[in-house]
């Protein structure tokens, strides 16, 4: 290979490479997208260079204009990442060269590919999780709105997927915003801890020369700088972090999707999907498939495939730098864009998701979700708990026998199971009065529901 891509490497060696081998070797095909991140690590590099009297600061200067060229070039799409590149450093070194001359070759001064790509991935990082961060925002969000409007929302909740206790809606919604909360805090977590700058650890070694890493890290908005040449090169610790906050916020995502896909069957009709967010049959007129619940709970699989191949990537690794890292960039990118296509779709369809109050009300009245309420109303009369609760599972009983339910079980029957009942025993059942009194911190209570919208409203700010 000749011209101005030549191998950074050259000198020691007698032949080119070999040209399959080339494309095996090289990333060019997947780390090009760290142009800009790579461009900014070198600036702060030379300008800290020419700053120590390490090399000139007409050099310095030159350096700065011609990365700011191409940076700007690259935006503007007038000037194409060269696939026959190794990389996006060999890349972006080799075009300076070629605009600036000389200088250009100074700016590798100090500096390893191995400091370097672990600083550019770490910029790059930092930088793709921020509209993850704000489209949960936008979830948490289009959550807390619908929360509001079904605080008084009765619907079954359940243990088992058995019909279990009423709850409200809102309060359900409010579970995801929680989780979507706790995954937030996640991602931030992890931006922390790749915030720092490895630059000055060169290939493993450090270098001999007086470099300012401490300048570098600022310039960048970094918080500070790694404390181990070999750990600064071969840390990517950052990528299973953000792989596995990544993987646990696809959990949360599939186990939302897959109740969309129960709730709009027909067996719970607790919910329609908006026409603009379903897929129809090619074959069955009447299908409106929630294919896009369906996909999010799907490429869960993927981003855990992608935490996987972080961790077993590293796990063998002696230090410092070995080309297995090179494999970290499409595993860590693959889960990012996926849960960023995830939630591209997701958000929206929740927003305009169609919520059938009746069908939820209907569903919690027909499955004794009242019983522990009607256990508890005996526990009011004076009656221990374990009394109360085997009297109850008697009028259960008696209700399957004869069809009816709990509200519609005459209180004569009730009363002959336990002459402790009287007539204020159906409003002690009541749905919304089991749900209203469920007032406990953390319950489906309408007025917590409200205060807890509240709460995340303020947190988001
Ligand atoms: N493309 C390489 C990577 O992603 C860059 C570092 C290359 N360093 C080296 N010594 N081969 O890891």
């Amino acid at each position: 290979m000749s011209g101005v891509y030549m191998k950074l490497w050259a000198g020691r060696f007698q032949k080119e490479i070999d040209k399959k081998t080339n494309d095996f070797n090289s990333s060019i095909t997947f780390d090009s997208r760290m142009a800009q991140e790579d461009i900014a690590g070198s600036m702060a590099h030379a300008a800290m260079l020419a700053k120590q009297g390490i090399i000139s600061k007409e050099d310095g200067e030159r350096i700065r204009e011609g990365l700011a060229g191409i940076a700007g070039d690259l935006a503007a799409g007038t000037l194409e990442i060269d696939p026959e590149a190794e990389d996006i450093h060999t890349f972006v070194e080799g075009e300076l060269t070629a605009r600036i001359g000389d200088a250009g070759k100074r700016l590798h001064t100090g500096r390893s590919r191995n400091d370097q790509v672990a600083l550019d991935i770490r910029l790059y990082l930092r930088g793709a999780v921020q509209p993850i961060r704000e489209q949960l925002h936008d979830l948490i969000r289009v959550l807390c709105d619908k929360a509001e409007a079904h605080a008084h929302t009765i619907m079954p909740g359940y243990t088992h997927l058995q019909r279990a206790q009423p709850i409200t809606f809102g309060h359900h919604l409010m579970a995801y915003a929680e989780m979507f909360l706790r995954d937030i805090s996640r991602l931030d977590d992890a931006v922390k801890r790749m915030n720092v700058s490895p630059l000055g650890s060169s290939a493993l070694a450090g270098t001999t020369y007086p470099l300012d890493r401490e300048t570098v890290a600022h310039t960048l908005e970094m918080d500070g700088i790694t404390h181990n040449s070999l750990d600064g090169v071969s840390d990517r610790d950052f990528c299973v972090e953000l792989a596995a906050a990544l993987s646990l916020m696809m959990v949360h995502l599939s186990r939302f999707s897959e109740e969309i896909i129960l709730w709009c069957s027909w067996e719970f009709k607790f919910i329609e999907l908006d026409d603009a967010f379903s897929t129809g049959s090619s074959i069955m007129p009447q299908k409106k498939n929630p294919d896009i619940a369906e996909l999010v709970r799907g490429k869960s699989g993927r981003v855990f495939g992608d935490l996987m191949t972080l961790l077993t990537m590293l796990k063998g690794l002696p230090l410092a730098y070995n080309k297995d890292m090179q494999e970290d960039k499409e595993a860590v990118f693959d889960a990012l864009d996926t849960v960023h296509m995830c939630l591209t779709a997701f958000v929206p369809m929740i927003d305009t998701m169609k919520v059938l109050p009746d069908n939820m009300r209907r569903a919690a009245a027909g499955g004794f979700i009242n019983a522990t309420d009607c256990a508890d109303y005996l526990v009011g009369k004076g009656l221990p708990f374990r009394d109360a609760y085997k009297a109850t599972g008697t009028l259960v009983a008696l209700c399957i026998d004869k069809g009816l339910t709990l509200e519609t079980l005459p209180l004569a029957d009730y009363q002959e199971v336990c002459p402790l009942f009287a007539e204020d025993v159906f409003d002690a059942i009541r749905l919304e009065r089991c749900a209203a009194m469920r007032r406990v911190p953390g319950g489906p209570a309408p007025e917590n529901v409200l205060a807890e919208v509240e709460r995340v409203r303020r947190l988001l700010g």
